[in-house]
């Protein structure tokens, strides 16, 4: 059995400024320094292990993945705002609500969606300006609410609902990371009253979907949208979700959908803007299989750089860039032993830039996605995690981005002054700002 290296709780202390403003630097270090894994220690008889093996992953996520479950930063803290839905809930009642609502995301019935999501994406883009220099983070950000809501809600006028949501929804992700990050601080949060002004939130993000819900239950007309398909989804015993049950499905669908989505599109529009010659590729491949008289799924499969450099851009800056997982029992993996009740943080972030693993890793090069390449690829590759809890919206996801990519680039030549981007790793990872100039063709 191999022994884990392990960083002291001192050296924890002495970087916590630094890991509180971004830990992946201090991540990296360690790797550096210890290997592919190595242990954390972070108070007394607390410990929680790094991994950047793909050995480990793998058996982590797929081939023993029963021995293992979500840690309680997703079951517990996440939850206590967003409720136990999909994301967040654990065991049978996982199974069964996933049982349930893969359909809804299958790609067929996504097919029926994508003219809504396209409509959505054509008005958020309106706000762009030619000739000016924006910062399109933000803006990707609201894209990608819309575009979640739309789909969720399709032909409802719920614009000042959704404002209320959003809002919601960002302010208390950031109370969570900062109960996560300065866990030492949690007694004057709840003292002060500031984890109960965000719970209150909450409870007003709830009445509000309930508000459109019972709305749509009153008309008689059918709509094909995804709020449609999980109130007409039964489980086994062909009974209907509970209303609560609904909304934390809703609220879960909003967490984890757009923010990962706006972070994917922004990184891949700033690699875009960064290297011209590819984005130019990206523009031909669309203006000649693009047509507006054209089923959407259908130019979507005719365009293979587009989504390869949203590929690359995922790996490049993977916005789940950690997946977390406890050990439910006394395990040994790839010749290390975890007690039960380990946590383990796999670092996506690292794996895709191992260069064991990839050659020239820093650099963008999309054609590693290429078909003849991805048939080659290890199991190296994970912006949408793996297993029976991967992501239940990545098709979505990749349509969303093929599509707001090409409405992009068939207006706007784009540009970037800045050859680096800033990360902000919060719960996912966000870019600081992504500051573009557009340049109407
Ligand atoms: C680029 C965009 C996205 C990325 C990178 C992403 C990434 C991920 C990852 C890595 C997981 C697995 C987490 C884990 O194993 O702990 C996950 C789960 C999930 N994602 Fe996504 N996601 C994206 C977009 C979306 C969208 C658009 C939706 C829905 C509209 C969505 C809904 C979910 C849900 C509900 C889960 C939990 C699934 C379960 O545990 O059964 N995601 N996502």
């Amino acid at each position: 059995m191999r022994e884990l290296k392990t960083v002291s709780q001192l050296e924890v202390l002495r970087n916590r400024k630094r890991i509180l403003a971004n830990p992946l630097p201090f991540h990296s270090e360690n790797f550096k320094k210890y290997g592919d894994t190595f242990r954390v220690k972070v108070g007394p008889g607390k410990a929680i292990v790094f991994t950047k093996d793909p050995e480990i992953v793998q058996q982590v996520l797929q081939k023993q993945q029963k021995k293992f479950q979500k840690s309680p930063l997703q079951t517990k803290d996440l939850a206590k705002y967003i409720g136990h839905g999909l994301l967040t809930a654990e065991g049978e009642h996982w199974r069964a609500q996933r049982r349930m609502i893969q359909p809804a995301f299958h790609r067929k019935k996504l097919a029926g969606l994508l003219g809504t999501m396209q409509l959505a994406i054509k008005e958020e883009l309106q706000r762009f300006e030619a000739d000016k220099t924006l910062d399109v983070f933000p803006l990707m950000g609201d894209l990608a609410f819309q575009v979640v809501a739309r789909a969720l809600f399709s032909h409802s006028d719920i614009r000042d609902k959704m404002s209320r949501l959003q809002y919601i929804t960002e302010t208390n992700q950031k109370m969570l990371i900062r109960e996560m990050r300065q866990p030492y601080l949690v007694w004057w949060f709840k003292l002060s009253g500031q984890i109960n002004k965000h719970l209150k939130y909450s409870e007003d993000s709830r009445k509000l979907l309930n508000e459109i819900i019972e709305e749509r239950i009153g008309l008689e007309r059918e709509k094909d949208d995804l709020l449609d398909m999980l109130l007409k989804a039964t489980y086994e015993d062909g009974t209907h979700m509970a209303r609560q049950q609904l909304i934390d499905e809703v609220l879960i669908l909003f967490t984890a959908g757009h923010e990962t989505t706006a972070n994917a599109l922004s990184f891949t529009l700033f690699l875009l803007a960064r290297h011209p010659e590819i984005q130019e590729k990206v523009y031909r491949e669309i203006q000649e299989n693009v047509r507006p008289d054209m089923d959407i799924l259908e130019w979507i499969s005719k365009l293979p750089l587009t989504q390869q450099c949203i590929e690359e851009a995922m790996r490049l800056y993977p916005p789940v860039y950690v997946i977390d997982r406890m050990a439910r029992e006394d395990i040994s993996i790839a010749d290390y032993d975890f007690s039960k009740g380990t946590l383990l943080i796999m670092s996506v972030y690292e794996l895709h830039r191992h260069s064991d693993f990839w050659i020239d890793p820093e650099s963008f090069n999309p054609g590693r996605f290429s078909k003849e390449h991805k048939k080659k690829m290890g199991p190296y590759y994970y912006p949408f995690g793996a297993g029976p809890r991967m992501c239940i919206g990545n098709s979505f996801a990749i349509y969303e981005m093929i599509m707001t990519v090409v409405e992009i680039l068939s207006t706007y030549t784009i540009s970037s002054m800045s050859p680096t981007i800033e990360l902000n790793p919060l719960i996912s990872l966000k870019p600081k700002e992504v500051r573009l100039n557009f340049q109407e063709r």
